[in-house]
């Protein structure tokens, strides 16, 4: 039997107490290597859903099991370092530190955790290799970050979640950044690098069509009482 890289049961969460749930989850299992493509439109839930995967947001009521891991067992600093050693995150932002270059970016998580840095044997090489692999020009790798286009900058946010390996990958796609032909080819390539490094995706679009990539998918709606 495969094992469960993800784990919920019986989740709710809401950003105020009077508040609708933002989030309403029954049971989600997502085995160690598979992909999960989570969809629904505006203000369904999924980036937050997202952030209680990462342990940033905590439930009010459930479970959230990760790597065999109950995130709301951990201390918040403990958390922190949960997440940098096993989860690698592509913002709906990308949040890149627009000054550093390309590769400084990539380089970050092996700065935040030792595991992730020894698992990416040279970071410098590794990371070079993987913006590579995600079709990001050399010329570009020395580029402030903040100077690359759109689509440069999703493949610089991608290689960093998955330097060093991290045994969950977890994106959050940008509404409108990229033609449908982009998409595709930037998912083929986030889905094989994923797959080489034997790590479980989680992965959120508006757009149903990229739904037959993944091998598992997950509907969230609008005021989650479905
Ligand atoms: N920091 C926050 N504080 C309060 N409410 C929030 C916060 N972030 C999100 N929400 C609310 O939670 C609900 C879900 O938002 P969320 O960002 O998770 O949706 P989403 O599915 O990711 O939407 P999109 O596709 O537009 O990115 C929305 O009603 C939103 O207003
Ligand atoms: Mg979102």
């Amino acid at each position: 039997m495969a094992a469960a890289a993800i784990r919920i049961d019986d989740l709710v969460f809401r950003w105020r107490p009077d508040a609708a749930p933002a989030v309403k989850l029954a049971k989600l299992t997502v085995d160690a290597g598979k992909s999960l493509f989570l969809h629904g439109p505006s203000g369904a839930g999924k980036s937050t859903l997202l952030n209680l995967l990462g342990g940033v947001l905590l439930p009010e009521r459930g479970r959230i099991e990760v790597l065999g891991q109950v995130l709301g067992d951990l201390p918040a600093a403990r958390r922190d370092a949960f997440r940098a050693d096993h989860l690698g995150f592509v913002f709906q932002q990308f949040n890149l530190l627009p000054w550093l270059s390309a590769l400084d970016n990539v380089l970050l998580p092996c700065r935040f955790s030792r595991r992730r840095a020894q698992r990416a044997g040279e970071p410098d090489a590794a990371a070079r290799r993987l913006l590579a692999a995600l079709d990001l020009d050399a010329a570009a790798h020395g580029a402030p970050a903040g100077e690359l286009s759109v689509g440069q900058q999703q493949r610089v946010a991608a290689a960093r979640a998955l330097i060093g390996r991290p045994e969950i990958v977890i994106a959050d796609e940008p509404t409108s950044a990229l033609d449908a032909a982009r998409q595709d080819a930037f998912i083929d390539l986030l889905l094989g690098e994923a797959k080489a490094a034997g790590s479980t995706v989680v992965f959120v679009s508006h757009d149903l069509r990229l739904a037959a990539h993944f091998d598992e998918k997950l509907a969230l709606t609008v005021g989650a009482d479905a």
